[in-house]
């Protein structure tokens, strides 16, 4: 979580830090600052605003003459770990200045473990403290380097190497006021190329205004920023050689385009996203197609899914379709339980990572867990150079583009296609089901992406009903059965997670063995019903919800006989049933979405979260 931006170059660094912290601004909105280097004197002038970055933008506006001729600078969003939400604990930190030397100052993302003793260390020769962050440490230790008279360069390099923990952090000092200098370990940091001046930041979205042109920065790299050039070296010295990579996404995907927020725009934009993630992969008789992905599938004898949130539930799907299609076991593991459960496998377990960032640090650590016992990598996952697909063996992109909202939607969808397409690959491999079989799911899928957009017009005018049954609700219930049961899982965590009212994923057998207690009327039930062998099971139990004062929400086909127990049915277009999730969380998507609108709240920025969640 937090972002990072750092620019040298033009006068238009105010510009551009804004701007790249408004695109950062998903991983976290506590509060938000710039560290400027002041044109002529060099000094190094801070401005820091608590909550949303709307807040400083707003007190920016209002000042003028040098800010606006500033050449250098970093920026910084922040989403709390060490100390509230308040001015003081706003980054950019700083360090130095009369009558301690040289000015600097820093942003950081990412937790230093050892802070405290560094704190007692500091607090020891003198330093004092003016926040409760962990990152105020990094400040000071630089300070006290450059007050030495190290290079800000040799000043980070030597301050990095007293830290434990995690961080990409970026730096300047008075020094050398036309100079950032930045690092990473553990954490995400992208240099941005342009001409006559460069650019720095957590995560290329923040840049696609102004570069499509990147280089990564490794773990243990020290990067060094001017206008005119871009030098990366380790933190012992040694120059580093790295090439430049072009990213495809545009800046246009990035603004609301008319939608009144990103979550419902990205909701609209899945048809486009499965047809991107498609493409190529499947082709016109159903037959998939990733030998893209250059690696071996065969003598694959388990298979264990490690992933976070959204993802995780994807991954749930993923095990439900392997296991059908492909019939090889797969275990769903939650990545932050899985990277300290000492997890048993061998070289012939592939361990299928999934996460839209590619950056979330406990899949990252899971991954890290599992080579532990020689697993092969398979990421799956929507950013392109991000994180895991460096720590993978193959890399299943998934397409659909930048994704602003912090609830995650257009990229469950295509993580969820991403993982049918592996089923249909390894059934195929397996020749564990007839290909005519797997053909017909591929035909399916293939038309996927018009059954969302047909999901999405059935849809249009009819959630309003739904969202009336949430008038006065202190609760929610989703239950689903078999592969519908992941549907509902996401489904709860979409509504809690942006209208913030407590609600349960179930299967809906095993509801009878507690969470029945929870039904009555301020509680509705969303049943995802779906068409296969379990739908008239789990009919039954919603009944039986009924019968205890429920307000239920069938999701279910156009014209079901659901209409009968279920206050309001959502409907979805008919789908091969093994395919029907994707179809089925559509409606739930748009439910959350609603209520949580209806209770005034801003869906893009959920209370408490931030959409990479890069600490532990
Ligand atoms: O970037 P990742 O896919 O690894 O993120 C995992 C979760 O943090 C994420 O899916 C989270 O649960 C979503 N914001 C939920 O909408």
């Amino acid at each position: 979580m937090c972002g990072i931006v750092g620019y040298v170059g033009k006068e238009r660094c105010v510009e551009v830090l804004l701007d790249g912290l408004k695109n950062l601004e998903y991983r976290g909105y506590d509060s938000a600052g710039l560290a400027l280097a002041l044109p002529e004197t060099g000094r190094i002038e801070t401005a820091k605003e608590v909550g949303p970055l709307a807040n400083l933008t707003s007190v920016m506006g209002r000042r003028d003459g040098d800010f606006f001729k500033v050449r250098a600078g970093v920026g910084h969003t922040r989403w709390a770990t060490h100390g509230r939400p308040s001015e003081a604990n706003a980054h950019p930190h700083t360090g130095g200045g009369d009558p301690l030397g040289p000015e600097v100052a820093v942003v950081h993302n990412g937790i230093i473990e050892n802070h405290v003793e560094l704190r007692e260390e500091l607090k020891g020769r003198g330093r004092e403290f003016r926040s409760e962050t962990d990152t105020e440490v990094i400040a000071h230790l630089l300070a006290e380097r450059v007050a030495a008279g190290e290079a800000l360069k040799e000043a980070l390099a030597g301050t990095l190497k007293r830290l434990e923990g995690s961080f990409a952090v970026a730096a300047m000092s008075a020094t050398e006021p036309e100079t950032i200098v930045a690092a990473r370990h553990q954490s995400p940091l992208v240099v941005g190329l342009g001409e006559g001046e460069n650019f720095l930041a957590s995560a290329v979205q923040a840049l696609l205004g102004n570069t499509r042109r990147f280089l990564f920065v490794e773990n243990g790299e020290i990067v060094t920023l001017t206008d005119s050039s871009v030098e990366i070296q380790t933190l012992y010295g040694q120059p580093v050689e790295r090439e430049t990579f072009e990213v495809d996404w545009s800046a246009e995907a990035i603004e609301l385009g008319g939608y009144e927020d990103f979550m419902l725009k990205e909701i609209h934009e899945q048809p486009a996203a499965l047809q991107a993630t498609l493409a190529g992969r499947l082709d016109a008789g159903g037959a998939v197609d990733l030998s893209e992905l250059n690696f071996d599938l065969s003598g694959i004898e388990r298979i264990v899914v490690v992933a976070c949130g959204t993802a995780y539930h994807a991954g749930l799907l993923g095990k439900y379709a392997i296991e059908r299609l492909a019939r090889l076991p797969v275990e769903v593991a939650v990545a932050s339980e899985y990277r300290y459960a000492d997890p048993v496998g061998d070289e012939r377990t592939l361990v299928v990572a999934i996460s839209q960032s590619g950056e979330t640090t406990d899949t990252l650590a899971a991954v890290e867990a599992a080579r532990g016992f020689g697993a092969r990598v398979l990421a799956v996952t929507n950013t392109q150079g991000s994180l895991i697909t460096r720590e993978a063996d193959a890399v299943l992109l998934t397409k659909a583009g930048p994704e602003v909202g912090v609830a995650a939607t257009k990229t469950f969808l295509t993580q969820v296609a991403g993982l049918y397409l592996l089923a249909l690959e390894l059934a195929g491999t397996r020749g564990s089901r007839p290909a005519e079989e797997l053909a017909e799911i591929g035909l399916g899928l293939r038309r996927s992406p018009e059954k969302v957009e047909e999901a999405l017009g059935l849809l249009e005018g009819r959630v309003g009903e739904a969202v009336e049954v949430f008038a006065g609700a202190r609760c929610a219930l989703f239950l689903g059965r078999g592969h519908l049961y992941p549907a509902a899982l996401e489904g709860a965590l979409k509504l809690k997670e942006i209208s913030y009212l407590p609600a349960e994923g179930y299967p809906a057998g095993e509801m009878k063995h507690g969470p029945i207690a929870l039904v009555d009327e301020q509680c509705p039930v969303v049943a995802v019903l779906g068409e296969g062998t379990l739908r008239e099971k789990t009919l039954s139990n919603v009944e039986e919800t009924v019968a205890r004062g429920a307000r239920v929400i069938a999701i279910a086909r156009e014209g079901d006989k659901a209409g009968r127990v279920a206050r309001v049915v959502l409907p979805v277009p008919e789908m091969p049933e093994i395919l029907s999730p994707l179809v089925s969380t559509v409606p739930l998507q748009l439910l959350a979405y609603h209520v949580a609108k209806a209770r005034g709240l801003d869906v893009d920025k959920p209370r408490n979260l931030a959409k990479s969640v890069t600490v532990e």
